[in-house]
């Protein structure tokens, strides 16, 4: 196998290339590629200055992911940056693209910088549950200061280069176009200079009050990880005194730690289960694409809305078509106050409210989707209407116009059936707030067609959801799994557990809310018939009550007015009197652990059930689903990840035990344990 580092010679500067594509990962070749042309420029008497610089479309973008966890070979990371910092002559690293993780290290064991203005630096190893474990920690508070080392290993977001550079870690911005030509320049202006500016040789000082206060105002986004605190933790130690040496040992202690936990693997395996889920099982990678120019949505809801934003903001045209004036108005005034809100923080300039909104057409005319390349109804979830709907889009619709249904639990078959174009129907079921979720399931039917898959999971990424493909199945597959949950909840309050309790150990666990402050969110009337003398369980009789949740004030909860919630009496009443009328046994004391086992395990079950049945391609996608659509901790990789690290046998156990059915596949695992696909 050829080198993926070679070796150019410009007079006295030495430009050492890398050339591994996609990103210029420092695997194992690369490491030993560039540790021989570092000896090689300083062995040749006839060099002054080295280059370091990476064809294609980045400079390198970190450490080898696929590396991890197995055998070490080559010279390590440290032991390469090491070597490049310690040069007698000087290395130049020469930037574009994203210079993350290892790439950044490497950039800081340089003895200079220079970078054109649309490249980014980052440590984003807190993302993968980890820290720079290549010097970074030690080097970057250095060259950067305490404040901002902290801020991009503990939270993990690049900067751009002319941040980096007013910061100390880019000593030129230099031209987009000639990135090797003013680099090599820049080379022999400083190919004299001594000594050499060694970023270890510098000192860091840390102000303690900066430090508590930034743990302080992140405590909410950290919680639950154990990353982003061993980062700021080595951030510290690079400016307590203590020598580069020992906080590089503690670094690699630290690093080391990281690597082997459970947080860290949740999070590599997050990594590529994100990038896995666009592919489409059965479907070339270059199916020939439907375009999309132009987007037609049924229903100016909150659903509506919301969906329409994610387009605006990627630049595509929306019609959006209601039944009545008012609903229409209202509909685009939430539209624009969120983008003004938006523009209110600063993350959009007014222009840019303008040209979104510019961009979308309300209409009461439904014949004005004729032209759309894709419209998506977004109305009540009853199929009398959808059917009603998707006959008139079928009617007037331009041949080729895909048509998709925000359905979130109904039969996308049945949908597709009444029109004369199935294979042009498929599922893209949003999740509320639909601006803001990340996750996209696409609902591929039994006649859906390849390419019209493939364009919307291609259109996904253009308005930068993470989507999955689902089948069709009752509620696909986040609320097919979300309902077991809220079944065995309820069971548990009759049990004797509380609202308060339930949702303590699921917030516990990791997630944003629990069962019933999820339902009071999303509203406790949703799905409910209606019908107040109907009362045939404590859902029921909250509904009846208008205990509809936060928006009446009142749910599993009660309410202030600025929405805090608090234990409800009328609900503990509710549920004794429920309690007394069915003859369930007396109230008893639930362990938190029961809670666990009675709530997620046949959560867990039910997405194996789900992969079963076929309706997700690979149970990667279903942790995906979790982590995006509901907020699953991500350190906790997802249910099916989580299953597995639970370790199958207990869950199948605790299933029986609570009288549950173990999905097959479970108790296949039992046997011979690994992880389930
Ligand atoms: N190692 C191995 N493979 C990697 C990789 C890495 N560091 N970074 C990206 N890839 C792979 C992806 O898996 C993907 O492979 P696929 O095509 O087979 O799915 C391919 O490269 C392209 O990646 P993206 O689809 O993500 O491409 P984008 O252009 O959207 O994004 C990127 C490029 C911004 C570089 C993004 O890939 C990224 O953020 N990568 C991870 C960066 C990172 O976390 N670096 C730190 C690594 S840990 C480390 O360095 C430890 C050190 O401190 C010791």
């Amino acid at each position: 196998m050829p080198s993926p580092i070679r070796t150019e010679r410009h007079g006295d500067v030495l430009v050492i290339v890398s050339d591994n594509p996609p990103v210029n990962a420092l695997g194992a070749a690369v490491r030993e590629g560039l540790d021989a042309a570092i000896r090689q420029g300083v062995a040749d008497a006839s060099i002054a200055a080295m280059v370091i610089r990476c064809d294609g479309r980045t400079f390198f973008a970190g450490a080898d992911i696929t590396e991890f966890g197995k055998p070490p070979a080559g010279p390590m990371l440290p032991t390469v940056v090491d070597t490049i910092e310690a040069s007698s002559k000087p290395v130049v690293a020469a930037i574009h693209g994203t210079a993350l993780g290892g790439g950044c290290e490497v950039a800081l064991g340089c003895h200079y910088r220079v970078a054109v203005p649309s490249a980014k630096l980052g440590t984003p190893e807190v993302k993968l549950g980890l820290l720079p474990g290549a010097g970074g920690t030690q080097r970057l508070p250095r060259l950067a200061g305490v404040p901002l080392a902290m801020e991009m290993t503990a939270l993990g977001d690049p900067i751009a280069a002319g941040k980096a550079a007013d910061a100390g870690l880019i000593d030129r911005i230099v031209g987009e176009d000639s990135l090797e030509a003013d680099a090599i320049a820049y080379a022999r202006e400083i190919a004299g200079k001594r000594p050499l500016p060694r970023a270890s040789e510098r000192q860091a000082r840390a102000d303690p009050d900066a430090v508590a206060a930034f743990r302080k105002v992140n405590a909410r986004r950290f919680r639950g990880f154990e990353a982003p605190e061993a980062n700021v933790a080595c951030i510290e130690k690079a400016a307590d005194g203590s020598s580069f040496a020992d906080g590089v040992a503690f670094e690699r202690r630290s690093f080391a730690g990281l690597m082997a936990g459970t947080q860290s693997a949740a999070q590599r395996h997050l990594f590529f289960a994100e990038r896995q889920a666009g592919r489409i099982d059965g479907i070339p990678a270059d199916t020939a694409l439907r375009p999309v120019a132009s987007v037609g949505i049924v229903g100016a809801g909150t659903m509506g809305g919301g969906i329409a934003m994610n387009f605006l903001s990627a630049g595509i045209p929306v019609t959006i078509v209601e039944m009545r004036q008012d609903a229409l108005d209202r509909g685009i005034g939430t539209v624009r106050g969120n983008y003004e809100a938006t523009a209110a923080k600063g993350r959009m300039r007014p222009e840019q409210v303008e040209a979104a909104m510019g961009a979308l057409t309300p209409t009461l005319d439904f014949g004005a989707l004729a032209g759309c390349d894709l419209v998506i109804e977004a109305v009540y979830e009853t199929m009398e209407v959808k059917k009603d709907i998707f006959t008139r889009l079928d009617a007037i619709c331009k041949s080729g116009t895909i048509l998709a249904s925000n359905t979130s639990y109904l039969d996308v078959d049945e949908i597709a059936a009444c029109t004369k174009r199935p294979q042009d129907v498929l599922g893209m079921h949003f999740f509320s707030p639909a601006n803001v979720m990340k996750l996209l399931e696409v609902v591929r039917g039994a006649r859906t067609a390849p390419d019209v898959l493939a364009t919307v999971m291609a259109l996904a990424r253009r308005i930068r959801k993470v989507a999955v493909v689902a089948g069709v199945t009752h509620g696909f597959i986040g609320n097919r799994m979300l309902m077991p949950r809220q079944v065995e909840a309820m069971k548990l309050l009759m049990e004797g557990a509380t609202p308060e309790q339930v949702d303590r150990v699921h917030v516990a666990f990791g997630m944003p809310m629990g069962p019933f402050q999820m339902s009071d969110l999303a509203g406790v009337d949703i799905g409910w018939h209606r019908d107040p003398a109907r009362i045939e369980n404590i859902r029921d009789a909250l509904a009846a009550e208008g205990r509809w949740g936060q928006k009446t004030g009142a749910g599993f909860y009660d309410y202030d007015a600025r929405r805090q919630p608090s234990p409800s009496p009328r609900v503990a009443e509710i549920v004794e009197d429920f309690r007394g009328r069915s003859g369930a046994p007396a109230p008893r004391d639930i362990s938190d652990q029961e809670i666990v086992e009675r709530t997620l395990y046949p959560l867990v079950n039910e997405g194996a059930l789900i992969l079963e049945g076929g309706f997700a391609q690979r149970a990667s996608d279903i942790d995906v689903v979790w982590i995006y659509g509901y907020g699953w901790p991500v350190y906790r990789g997802g249910p099916m990840f989580w299953g597995e690290s639970e370790g199958w046998d207990r869950i199948v156990a605790g299933l029986e035990k609570h009288g549950f059915e173990p999905a097959g596949s479970l108790r296949a695992k039992v046997k011979a344990p690994g992880a389930i696909h």
